[in-house]
């Protein structure tokens, strides 16, 4: 039986990759600092990658390791996550790397946080291991996320949502990435393989329409990742459109 360790088992990636790897038959260790609850074919081990010999023990001579964890909003710290798992993985004798990466990184080194994906992919380039890197576009899950944080009360007139003015996204379920993801896993090592983007581009007003924001305000705001995703950036050129688009996405929530 295959075993396959997760790391950031716990985010919206990773919490859609368990249970399709659990079908498949895998033995599933899912790691994360909060660790979640065990089922048949599944056990947590709760660590802090960050911490020196965090894997210790728990990879072993022929794992899959797929490497989810991140840490967005902290410079440097995808690399950082990502040397220790690439050494733990080397030293254990794991079989297979497979890293998740972001569609169009070269286009959108403007951003912190691409730049250090972009250094974490030459890491498992580098490595000397057998790996597979799919790249995605972004998550529905993290756009809706954004909407509702950009959504503000606004005394006298209700909820005001700020937009990214200029920003096209071609987003995709993240239930479709880990489908793409949990086949890779249980495959060959293959590389760099076909991005992934949604069905659709939409600018953020039309993202934005369909999730009910009524009152939206577009405006060149001042965030890195904002920045980067300016004039079609983040909208791949070669990229295959898989799930459910953004509207049908949105009926189901
Ligand atoms: N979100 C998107 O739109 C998108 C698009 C394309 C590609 N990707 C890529 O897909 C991957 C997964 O993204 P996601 O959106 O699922 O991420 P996420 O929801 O933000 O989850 C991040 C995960 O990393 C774990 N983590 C963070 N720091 C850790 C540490 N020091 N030690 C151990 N675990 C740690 C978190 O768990 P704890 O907090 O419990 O430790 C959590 O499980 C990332 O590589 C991301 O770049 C994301």
């Amino acid at each position: 039986m295959t075993r396959v360790v997760v790391t950031g088992a716990s985010g919206t990636l990773g919490r859609a990759l368990l249970p399709l790897l659990q079908a498949s038959g895998a033995e599933v260790v899912a790691l994360s600092r909060r660790a979640g609850p065990a089922a048949p074919g599944l056990t947590w081990a709760a660590v802090d990658l960050i911490q020196p010999g965090a894997l210790a023990g728990v990879l072993r001579t022929g794992d899959v390791v797929v490497h989810l964890a991140t840490q967005p909003l902290k410079a440097g710290a995808d690399v950082a996550l990502t040397r220790q798992v690439v050494q733990a993985a080397r030293a254990a004798g794991a079989a297979h790397l497979v890293y998740m990466s972001i569609a169009g990184l070269e286009r959108l080194q403007g951003a912190p946080y691409y730049r250090d994906k972009w250094a974490a992919e030459r890491l498992v380039d580098g490595s000397g291991m057998p790996y597979t890197i799919l790249r995605t576009t972004q998550f529905h899950e993290f756009v809706d996320e954004l909407l509702r944080r950009l959504t503000l009360p606004v005394p006298g007139l209700g909820p005001l949502t700020l937009l990214p003015a200029g920003v096209t996204l071609r987003p995709l379920a993240a239930g479709a990435a880990a489908e793409r993801l949990c086949a890779l896993s249980l495959k060959a090592p293959a590389g760099r393989v076909a991005d992934l983007c949604g069905p659709e581009a939409l600018n953020f007003p039309e993202l934005a329409r369909a999730r009910g924001r009524r009152r939206v305000l577009s405006l060149p705001l001042p965030v890195p990742i904002f920045r980067a995703w300016r004039g079609g950036a983040a909208v791949p050129t070669a990229a295959q459109p898989v799930g459910r688009t953004w509207a049908q996405w949105s009926a189901g929530r």
